[in-house]
């Protein structure tokens, strides 16, 4: 992979993986590293003292308006590479609610952070996506040659719901797995894949601390499960391990 992108790289599941590339046979050549508040973002900046292949970005995906600036800024790193991999792993997730304690802000608010953001990212991102799959016509449809990987949740499997409650997050994140499928039969075309990817239960603040699986594991499971994408991932739902789950 020649060039990538995660959203959310300064903690947690996005400071994992911007890891588990570098440490990866594919180490890419160009890894955007993008959080809300690069100053604060201490381990991801003394990561980019050692591996002068991460760029650092400032972007907080609810605010739509910066994405025109943000993908410019994209646009100046990876010059005529394109973008090869999108990874839209920002993402929130309020407390456990039952129906009698729900509120409308916290829906509006996941459903913006964890769906409306990584479409409108994608949409910015479309020209250099698009760039690197043109660059890459040798290459059938897979995550070497332009791909977008979509962080969701088996929360979000409307089958997989035996618990009820959590509403904010299991519908932010179906909205996500079916604006992911529209993307994969869009993009086609164009020979970019798009995906929608279970990370695991991992133990990282949103996870909690009962979460069974460590970071630097899971993310090193993930890159080896995103790096192996194919054109039989197109349009699906899949576990980090690469096992398919149901809508
Ligand atoms: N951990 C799990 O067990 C688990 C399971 C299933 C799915 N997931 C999914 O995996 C992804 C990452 O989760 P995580 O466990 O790493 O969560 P986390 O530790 O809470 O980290 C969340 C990340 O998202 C960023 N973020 C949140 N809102 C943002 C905004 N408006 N703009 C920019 N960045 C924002 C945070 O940045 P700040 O530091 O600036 O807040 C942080 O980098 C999420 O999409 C989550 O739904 C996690």
């Amino acid at each position: 992979m020649n060039s990538i992108l995660i959203t959310g790289a300064n903690r947690g599941i996005g400071l994992g993986l911007v890891k588990a590339f570098i440490n990866s046979e594919r180490n890419p050549n160009i890894i955007v590293a993008a959080c809300r508040k690069p100053n604060e973002a201490t381990d991801l900046q003394k990561l980019a003292e050692n591996h002068k292949n991460i760029n650092i970005l400032q972007l907080e995906v609810n605010k739509f308006e910066t994405f025109k600036d943000f993908a410019k800024n994209v646009s100046n790193i990876v010059q005529n590479n394109g973008l090869n991999l999108l990874v839209n792993n920002a993402g929130i997730s309020h407390k456990f609610l039952r129906i009698g304690s729900l509120q409308a802000e916290p829906m509006m608010e996941e459903f913006a952070i964890n769906c409306v953001a990584p479409l409108m990212l994608s949409k910015e991102l479309l020209p250099l996506l698009k760039q690197a799959a043109e660059n890459n016509k040798d290459l059938p449809i897979c995550s070497q040659r332009a791909a977008i990987v979509n962080i969701s949740s088996i929360l979000g499997s409307i089958s997989d719901n035996d618990q009820g409650g959590f509403y904010p997050y299991r519908c932010s994140k179906s909205a996500l797995n079916a604006a992911t499928k529209s993307l994969s039969i869009d993009l086609k075309p164009y020979n970019i894949l798009a995906m929608c990817l279970h990370p695991g239960w991992i133990k990282t603040s949103m996870g909690g601390p009962k979460a069974p699986l460590e970071v630097d594991t899971a993310c090193a499971t993930i890159v080896h499960t995103i790096s192996n994408l194919a054109c039989g991932h197109n349009g699906g739902f899949f576990t980090f391990e690469g096992r398919e789950l149901k809508w």
